[in-house]
């Protein structure tokens, strides 16, 4: 399996205009020859400022209207709530480009019970994607410290899940209750950009490229020996110190 690419940035401001730019080119060209473009959107923090540079360079100039936006994680909260992946979104991105509602499609976090939810949102996937395979035409995934990606923690029941798009999932941290899609959805993926910035994820990085064994620790290596050329890891030098983009 051909291996992920890694491209690495001075910091978190040249990462973010570099995803930028890149998400305009792959909607763009995209758009050229299908008549839609699907995006899933990572939670954290880290996404926030590609958010922005999105926004600032491309509120006016990309086509909106074809875009649909997703989200591979949320968690189990209001989405006006401050832990709110959608709020994140909402903020950065939604409200500073002229998209249709109809285009955001918010994980729901309402229903009493998450598994209810889940099966909701894997109902709107399969709706969306109708007789088409389910693929994100670009999935963005950042990295937690302990590399866990989405709401795929290490050792939960969603990182071995193997039919089912979306599913409820544990955190060891608040919010502990998750929505999350699983790896066969985002193996799925036409591309996964994975963004990983801050020196706090230097040692997991490092053990995910470097341990023949990552696979089996972290959920993030999983995906990347699976989806290998599908797998760029946009990442900065204090996650990734030494070599440079
Ligand atoms: C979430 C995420 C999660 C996140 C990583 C990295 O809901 O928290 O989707 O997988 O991407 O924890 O988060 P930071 O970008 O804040 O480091």
């Amino acid at each position: 399996m051909a291996e992920p690419t890694l491209r690495v940035f001075p910091n978190i401001q040249a990462l973010s205009q570099a995803v930028a730019e890149d998400l305009g080119r792959q909607i763009r060209q995209t758009l050229e020859h299908k008549n839609r473009f699907s995006l899933a959107l990572a939670g954290g923090n880290t996404p926030r400022a590609i958010h922005e540079h999105v926004a600032a360079q491309f509120s006016k100039t990309l086509s909106w209207s074809r875009v649909h936006l997703f989200w591979g994680d949320e968690r189990y909260v209001p989405h006006d709530h401050p832990s709110s992946n959608y709020r994140m979104a909402q903020e950065s991105l939604i409200s500073r480009i002229d998209i249709s509602p109809h285009n955001i499609h918010g994980m729901p976090t309402d229903a009493l019970d998450p598994e209810d939810a889940a099966l909701a949102y894997e109902a709107t996937l399969k709706e969306f994607f109708k007789s088409e395979p389910p693929s994100f035409d670009l999935m963005f995934l950042g990295m937690g410290a302990d590399g866990h990606t989405a709401s795929l923690f290490p050792g939960t029941p969603a990182v071995q899940e193997q039919t089912r798009w979306v599913v409820p999932g544990q955190a060891p941290v608040a919010p502990a209750v998750r929505l999350t899609t699983t790896i066969p959805i985002i193996l799925q993926a036409r591309a996964i950009y994975f963004l990983i910035a801050g020196k706090d994820k230097a040692e997991t990085l490092r053990s995910i490229l470097q341990d023949p064994d990552a696979p089996a620790k972290y959920p993030t290596a999983k995906i990347f020996a699976s989806a290998g050329a599908k797998v760029t890891c946009w990442t900065d030098e204090s996650a990734y110190p030494g070599s440079r983009t």
